[in-house]
């Protein structure tokens, strides 16, 4: 991990070890990044044949490339022979050429030529490497894997649609906050009637008690299909007897699955760090509807509002972070929280332990209830 990501920041807004008094859950979960799995990178428009482009993520710089015939690729964006990022140079749709000296890179990394060798000097550009990055393009999605080893399962996939299915909506947004609040942030379920209030969704007037299954997962846990609350106007628009399934997935990303009848929404959440102190979140929405279409500026203006409030009040958030209070996560409202911790930890374990080491999910079948 960068050490910009293990920085003051991150240790700072640890959340503390407290005892539990009745309905209290407690937290003691350091804060660090996860490795040695899947990021959302972009989505795959952004990154047109023949062009490159550098992002962060975890901290660290990488350069995302598509070469000519197609292929996305990411390698570390540093020059290994004086560390100028590659992505000041050029690339001609199949190599990366370095600004500086005009040392040459493929897509897999290896140097193919240093341009100031003479005759006589037989130096093999080969033996010199960029780091390279696993990447995976999936369902109009470009995804990375962080990490040192190599991957050993694929990117998350959104249930119904195709490989080659983009999405119909995509919001990108960033989040001035380290990845944990992002997190919980999106899947708190209280918030909702606090934060979310507006015409077309829900005034605090409409909470009521809800009680709902849940089990775990693929590296997380779901919330098992039910039908969704009738408190929002949005649902009713769409017609017919909406059945919601949500599941939640290491490190950050969450899928939505409504079934109307023969038709099926789908909504995708990713949250994937930046740094420690920025987080960016892409909301996605693939749908099965043809008139959705027509109604797309709405859903998407619809959509940025809501997403905007979440960011909002993770901007509020960051002000009493400063002052590194101790955190409480209560029961059940905030027992998804108290999951996305030990999952993590879990996670972290898994990769820490070796080889024949086993992911143990530590969550359970459970029914949670909460008011919102
Ligand atoms: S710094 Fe990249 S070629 Fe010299
Ligand atoms: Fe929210």
């Amino acid at each position: 991990m960068d050490s910009a990501v293990r920085g003051s920041r991150v240790r700072r807004s640890i959340l503390r070890t407290r005892s539990e008094p009745a309905g209290t859950a407690a937290v003691a979960e350091p804060n660090f990044l996860l490795t040695d799995i899947w990021y959302f990178a972009m989505p795959a428009r952004a990154l047109r044949p023949g062009k490159m482009k550098p992002k962060t993520l975890l901290g660290e710089p990488v350069l995302f490339g598509r070469t000519d015939d197609g292929e996305v690729f990411g390698l570390r964006d540093v020059c290994p022979h004086r560390g100028i990022p590659l992505s000041c140079g050029a690339f001609d749709g199949r190599e990366v050429e370095c600004c500086y000296h005009g040392w040459r890179f493929g897509r897999d990394g290896v140097c193919t030529a240093i341009p100031s060798l003479v005759d006589g000097q037989d130096f093999d550009p080969g033996r010199i490497k960029v780091r390279r990055y696993p990447v995976r393009e999936v369902q109009g999605n470009v995804w990375i894997w962080m990490g040192k080893s190599d991957p050993d399962r694929e990117p998350p996939r959104v249930p119904h649609f195709g490989d080659d299915r983009l999405s119909d909506l995509t919001l990108v947004m960033p989040f001035p906050c380290f990845v944990d609040h992002a997190v919980i942030g999106l899947m708190d379920p209280a918030h909702g009637p606090y934060v979310h209030q507006s015409w077309f969704w829900r005034s605090r007037k409409s909470a009521y008690e809800k009680a709902k299954a849940f089990g775990p997962a693929e590296a997380g846990f779901a919330m098992k299909r039910h039908k969704p609350s009738s408190n929002s106007a949005a649902y009713k628009m769409l017609g017919g007897t909406p059945e919601t399934e949500i599941r939640f997935q290491l490190p950050g990303v969450r899928i939505e699955h409504i079934e109307i009848g023969d038709h099926h929404v789908v909504n995708l959440t990713t949250v994937t760090p930046v740094d420690a102190d920025t987080t960016e979140v892409t909301n996605q929405v693939y749908w099965t509807q043809a008139w959705a279409g027509l109604a797309k500026p709405a859903i998407r203006a619809m959509a940025h509002i809501f997403l905007k409030q979440d960011r909002d009040v993770v901007v509020m958030q960051q002000r009493g972070l400063r002052h590194q209070p101790t955190l409480m996560l209560i029961r059940d409202a905030d027992t998804q929280a108290r999951w996305y911790y030990q999952l993590k930890n879990a996670w972290k374990r898994f990769r820490e332990g070796g080889d024949g080491a086993e992911f143990v999910n530590p969550v359970k079948e459970t029914v949670l209830r909460w008011k919102s």
